[in-house]
């Protein structure tokens, strides 16, 4: 089986390489393969059997006042890979395709309102997935060894502050990139029907809730994590309040959704302490 990773030098792009290790793979970072440019990514796809689709740009707040550069890499760069890869594509995508006013795990099917410009780039990229055939799988809250990610941040910022005021009032599901990667190599290998999957932690929690259970498995007092709103901490882009996914369709997939979050942060520790 030949595999191909676009973004393989991100966060989760890294991890899909270490999953994949020893197995028959062409790990295309940015500077290998730009997703940007059709024929480069015709050649590159030429071959594999399964492509999975790790590049980005994920400056979310960036993307606000760079809305066309950003769709050129998460919409039309996801466009190149469907129309070259079909059915043979796992492309990930986002909870930001949603605009959080659910209360309940939101389904697979449910329609997209992206609040933000980096949402409604990833919005075009999953209907062109979609479009070709291809599987999307929506993530959320992403921390893991390599890159900055929001675990890791606290991790840093308790070393130089007695106390961190964090946001209370954003639900969602923190989720190890690691934990994401060997699921997208399962559903590489797996018969499961193309469409759309999500690859979050099962369970939920607040930014806050997360420093706290950041702290305490660091063996900090988690009293230390302050709560707080996201009006104190205005961004340029706005953010879902809810981002709580459905995982209702691996159901029969031969896949298994992601464990609980809180387990899955105690497994991966040992690799985020700084
Ligand atoms: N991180 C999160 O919390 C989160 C949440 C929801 C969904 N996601 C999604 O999860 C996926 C993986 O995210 P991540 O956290 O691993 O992001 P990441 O660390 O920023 O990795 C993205 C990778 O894509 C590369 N890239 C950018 N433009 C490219 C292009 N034109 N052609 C090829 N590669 C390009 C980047 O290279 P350079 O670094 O050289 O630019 C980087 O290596 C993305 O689809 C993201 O939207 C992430």
């Amino acid at each position: 089986m030949r595999w191909l990773i676009t973004g393989a030098g991100g966060m989760l792009g890294r991890d899909l390489q270490t999953v994949l290790h020893g197995q028959n793979v062409v790990a295309a970072t940015r500077a290998e393969l730009d997703v940007r440019d059709p024929d480069a990514v015709r050649d590159a796809v030429d071959g594999a059997d399964v492509v999975i689709n790790a590049a980005a740009w994920t400056d979310v707040d960036g993307a606000e006042t760079s809305e066309e550069a950003a769709t050129a890499i998460n919409g039309h760069g996801a466009r190149n890979l469907a129309l070259a890869a079909g059915k043979r594509l796992i492309h990930v995508s986002t909870d930001y395709v949603f605009d959080g006013t659910a209360t309940t795990p939101i389904p697979e099917d449910a329609r997209r309102a992206p609040l933000n410009a980096y949402g409604r780039g990833k919005a075009v990229g999953e209907e062109a997935v979609l479009a070709a055939g291809g599987s999307v799988v929506r993530t959320a809250w992403l921390y893991g060894e390599h890159g900055p990610n929001f675990v890791r941040t606290m991790l840093r910022l308790a070393a130089t502050r007695d106390t961190l005021d964090v946001v209370d009032d954003q639900e969602g599901p923190p989720t190890w990139s690691y934990a994401l990667a060997q699921q997208l190599v399962a559903l590489g290998r797996s018969s499961a029907a193309p469409g759309i999957y999500h690859g979050t932690a099962a369970g939920s929690t607040t930014w806050c809730g997360l420093a706290r259970a950041v702290f305490a498995e660091a063996g900090l007092d988690p009293s230390r994590v302050r709560a707080t709103t996201s009006d104190r901490f205005v961004r340029p882009a706005r953010r879902p309040s809810y981002s709580v996914l459905s995982h209702a369709r691996w159901a029969g997939s031969g896949v298994a959704p992601l464990r609980d979050w809180r387990s899955m942060l105690t497994q991966a520790m040992p690799v985020l302490r700084p």
